[in-house]
């Protein structure tokens, strides 16, 4: 079953499997995901996630496309690495977890370039005269909870990340434009939004499609926050779709 919704202009959800909606879409600045890996996870719908070569085999499309993908870390050497080569730079989510090996996430980046000067975080010695009140550049890390059951943004979606996470590698890859392939509750969408992006999402079951699309309209429409209005298509003579480098 694949449906389109337009959300507003340059913000449309695809429900759908996104090997088949993907190479049909017009190009855009970066394909900003977390792809589905969860040790035998059970996704709504008929989804089990097993990871290894079914994950491989689902993000092998996004080889040579520029992208900034969430993974854990062993996974993201193990599993991702090998499907779409080393990665131009490496960024870490940190969060509070007692599962070893699982308090931290990656954030790989391919073809894309991250400018550290785009976030400004405080300095990480705040006690000191000196650099009390001083904001620095974005470190390579930072620390930030992962969404909770009593969460304010939590969904019925089981693997749901913070928009903060995603809000914040958007404004360090400078992305104007952005895809989720794997979109879920729509947390990408809903940073993209509201830093007046162009997004697309493709989800393939309809129960996160739904819930991505109240959230993602939620967000274009809360008059209490600042939402800039997402930067209207590139026109192009024909569609230039993200594996056709004629057009790049
Ligand atoms: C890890 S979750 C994404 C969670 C998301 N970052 C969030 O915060 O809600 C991955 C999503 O990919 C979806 N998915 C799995 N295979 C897919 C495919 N072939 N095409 C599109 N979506 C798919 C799953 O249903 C799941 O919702």
């Amino acid at each position: 079953m694949t449906r389109t919704e337009h959300l507003a202009d340059g913000v449309t959800l695809h429900l759908g499997d996104c090997r088949e909606i993907l190479p049909t879409l017009p190009r855009v600045d970066a394909i900003v995901t977390d792809p589905p890996y969860g040790i035998g996870f059970k996704y709504s719908g008929d989804y089990v996630d097993h990871g290894g070569e079914r994950y491989r085999a689902l993000i092998e499309p996004l080889r040579g496309l520029p992208i900034a993908l969430l993974q854990y870390p062993v996974e993201m050497i193990r599993e991702v690495v090998p499907v779409l080569g080393p990665p131009d730079d490496v960024l870490a989510w940190v969060y509070p977890s007692n599962t070893p090996g699982r308090n931290f996430r990656l954030w790989g980046i391919w073809g894309l370039k991250v400018d550290l000067s785009a976030v400004k975080q405080p300095a990480r010695n705040p006690d000191s005269s000196k650099v009390k009140n001083l904001f620095v550049n974005s470190y390579t890390w930072w620390e930030q909870p992962q969404v909770k059951n009593v969460s304010e943004e939590k969904t019925d979606h089981p693997c749901q990340i913070p928009v903060s996470s995603v809000d914040r590698i958007i404004r360090l890859i400078g992305a104007r434009s952005v895809i989720d392939p794997f979109t879920g509750s729509g947390t990408t969408g809903v940073a993209a939004v509201k830093l007046g992006c162009r997004f697309d999402g493709i989800e393939r079951e309809p129960k996160y499609f739904d819930i991505a699309a109240r959230r993602i309209s939620d967000a274009l429409a809360r008059p209490d926050m600042f939402i800039a209005k997402p930067v209207p298509p590139a026109r192009t003579e024909r569609p230039v779709g993200l594996f056709d480098t004629k057009g790049r």
